[in-house]
């Protein structure tokens, strides 16, 4: 084995990153940026460096793990999403949602946001949000985040014409309100090797199948189709696309904003 593959043999064994998921490309340019950040000479100095530090390890795994996401990330999609939540509660008694690879949480925040919003009963909707990766979920269930250089909260909650509403802030800081935390349940959940759910009225899978290995969007795709309820939404990112036998099974409620939803 060279190097290279001994550090991600290690990574896989000794941190919570599924390595193997992703490209060697990706992997590569992560670990290189953070070998140049630390001075390390080759892969062997830098695996050296990580087996006795344990602050670098926990560098890498935040540089490897791609947890970007927003509020009403594409605020577009949101809108669509509003009557898509008023048409579904019209329908159902209760609406189930499945935020999969929710992050940090901003997009399942951002759904119960929507359904108060859009007027639903709290009774009436229940939100499972997922991801991978732990400490994305840790600060998920924390519901507070801050406002940095790159980041701006006033601006992502700017959807909501009343975000106060729903966050208390201070500062550079906003927590989420229990009536908006309360219809939330986070889990760890894979979707590759985790089995599907089901009876989801609507579920996002969103911005996690292009970064990573294409052979895995097959098998991720069928665990959030087969999570679906008969006339339940798909939600993609707006890069992402369906392969043809799985976008078969659907029909298009709004392709541009990649909303599908499973024929009856
Ligand atoms: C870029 S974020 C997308 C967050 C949110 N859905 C959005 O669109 O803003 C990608 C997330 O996918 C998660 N992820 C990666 N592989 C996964 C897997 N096999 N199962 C579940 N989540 C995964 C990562 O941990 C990360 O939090």
């Amino acid at each position: 084995m060279n190097a290279f593959e001994d550090l991600i043999t290690y990574i896989e064994s000794e941190t919570s990153f599924a390595s193997s998921y992703y490209d060697e490309s990706y992997l590569d340019r992560r670990i290189s940026a953070r070998m140049r950040r630390t001075k390390s000479e080759d892969y062997g100095a830098y695996f050296d460096l990580l087996k006795r530090d344990e602050d670098e390890r926990a560098e890498l795994l935040d540089t490897l793990s791609v947890n970007v996401t927003s509020f009403f990330r594409d605020e577009k999609v949101w809108h669509a999403l509003r009557e898509v939540v008023q048409d579904l509660a019209a329908e159902n008694r209760s609406v189930d949602i499945w935020s999969a690879a929710c992050a940090d949480g901003r997009e399942p925040y951002s759904l119960a946001m929507l359904a108060l919003d859009a007027g639903l009963s709290p009774r009436s909707v229940d939100i499972l949000a997922t991801d991978i990766d732990e400490n994305a979920l840790d600060r998920a269930r924390q519901g507070v985040y801050q406002s940095t250089r790159t980041t701006d909260l006033d601006d992502q909650l700017s959807f909501l014409e009343d975000p106060h509403e729903y966050v208390a802030q201070d500062g550079d800081q906003i927590t989420l309100a229990k009536q908006v935390k309360d219809l939330i349940s986070f889990e760890r959940h894979d979707l590759i090797t985790g089995d599907p759910k089901s009876g989801f009225d609507l579920v996002l899978c969103r911005n996690v199948c292009i970064y990573l290995d294409s052979e895995y969007k097959h098998p991720i795709l069928e665990t959030v189709s087969e999570s679906l309820r008969p006339g339940g939404y798909l939600v993609l990112g707006q890069t992402e696309t369906i392969p043809p036998d799985i976008k078969a099974r659907f029909e298009a409620a709004d392709p541009r904003l990649r909303i599908y939803r499973l024929i009856e």
